[in-house]
């Protein structure tokens, strides 16, 4: 039984019926020696109360934004802050609406936008409720901001309905508390790891540029787990819409010309990874004013060849202590991606099929295969967060063999 001694728990109790396990997940925790400090939704107050839940964890419980006492004795920011977790259950829909919206008109959604630290949620509603695009639309977005989602269970609901959204059982909510408390391992602690982005802008005019539908998604979060297994993590990014990961500096750039000088300035660094789609070619001469048409030919635009950001780090004479390329491919993926290792001079390279029917491009989840000089490694269809974090430890095991990457 792994022990919780030393950790805190915040634990946010939505309005629901799943309210009532609330005390089930209080004394698990409490016998794994986590503290527990609770807030109650005003609706939760109607399932559960205050005095039970305190009895059980030996806590005051909050419920109040504007309780003057609770201010003196600890403001809600250091309530949210003071925890290691914060867990979500039961998660109503209503709840993680105004979570997934940044909503901040109550103590329990406040301190939830005011938290620093990893959230939990285990969500418990209605089975239409549950499936409704709203709901569904809300869940990807907590999911996007890094929220983990344990449950919801099949089975009847007290609402007579059968279906998804019952809430997790307490039991399944702890394991989830457990694996998320682990200590991580950072054996990138003391490495510098840069890591290229999305596509680049090459511009034609003021308002028109050549450039491609990466969405850079694999980048970041390749950034988002170096910085979690200890890296200092430089991401040079082209332009994308995401969030910038914790833990990763970010430099935006708009052509290849500029990620090439921002990388040369950032080596020696002990792992570059390339992911960006960098725009093969420029226009020679930028126009200072947008072209017009003349009612008759098309403008001739000369084109000339990007630099190879990544052939030009891996012949440097600073040269990173792992390259690895990424080839975007789509046919004879592994072929080519056997090739390019040799060409580009790259220690791996990480292929994958961006042909229009992969929903590579912009999607979720990739299907790479590891290319060195060993041979191809396939891994199986995996989100691009599973694929960043694998691919992650794999090379920090390159980096310090003698060290296990995840305990
Ligand atoms: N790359 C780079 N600079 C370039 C072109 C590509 O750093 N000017 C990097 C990419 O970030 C990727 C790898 O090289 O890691 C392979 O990119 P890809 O687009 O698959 O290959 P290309 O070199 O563009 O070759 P081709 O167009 O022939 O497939």
């Amino acid at each position: 039984m792994t022990s919780l001694a030393g950790k805190s728990v915040l634990l946010i109790v939505g309005g629901g019926i799943a309210a009532y396990k609330a005390h089930e997940l209080v004394r698990l925790l409490k016998t794994r020696g986590a503290t527990v400090r609770i807030i109650l939704t005003k609706a939760a107050e109607q399932f559960v109360t205050p005095l039970s839940l305190s009895s059980l964890s030996g806590e005051k419980v909050y419920t109040s934004l504007f309780s003057l006492t609770d201010e003196i004795e600890m403001g809600h920011i250091q309530l949210s802050r003071s925890a290691d977790l914060v867990v979500v259950a039961p998660a109503t829909a209503d709840l993680m609406a105004k979570m997934a919206h940044g909503l901040a008109d109550d103590l329990a959604s406040t301190a939830l936008l005011a938290t620093d630290k990893r959230v939990l949620a285990a969500p418990a509603m209605n089975v239409r409720m549950w499936s409704h695009a709203a709901t569904e639309r809300n869940v990807e977005s907590l999911k996007h901001d890094g929220v983990s989602i344990v449950g919801p269970n099949e089975g009847e609901m007290a609402c007579g309905e059968f279906g998804p959204g019952r809430m997790a059982e307490p039991n399944q909510i702890l394991t989830a508390i457990v694996e998320m408390l682990k200590p991580r391992a950072q054996p990138l602690a003391g490495k510098k790891v840069l890591i290229t982005a999305g596509p680049t802008r090459e511009p034609i005019d003021p308002v028109r540029f050549i450039s491609n539908h990466s969405s850079g998604k694999q980048g970041y979060a390749i950034a988002k787990a170096a910085a979690g297994l200890g890296a200092e993590t430089v991401l040079v990014s082209g332009p994308v819409s995401l969030p910038i990961p914790p833990g990763v500096q970010v430099m935006p750039v708009e052509t290849a010309q500029e990620m090439l000088d921002i990388c040369e300035g950032e080596i020696p660094v002990d792992i570059a990874i390339f992911t960006a789609a960098v725009a093969d070619w420029r226009v020679v001469t930028e126009s200072s004013e947008k072209l017009k048409k003349t009612g008759g030919a098309a403008p001739n635009l000369t084109l000339a060849e990007n630099p190879d950001i990544l052939a030009t780090i891996a012949r440097s004479a600073k040269r990173p202590r792992i390259v690895v390329g990424f080839a975007a491919e789509t046919e004879h993926v592994t072929e080519h991606a056997v090739q390019k290792l040799e060409k580009k001079g790259c220690d791996l390279i990480v292929a994958n099929d961006v042909s229009r029917t992969s929903g590579v491009f912009g999607g979720d989840r990739n299907t790479v295969h590891l290319v060195s000089v060993s041979g191809v490694e396939d891994w199986p269809n995996m989100s691009k967060d599973e694929v960043a974090q694998k691919l992650m430890e794999r090379l920090a095991q390159m980096l310090v063999p003698q060290q296990k990457a995840v305990e």
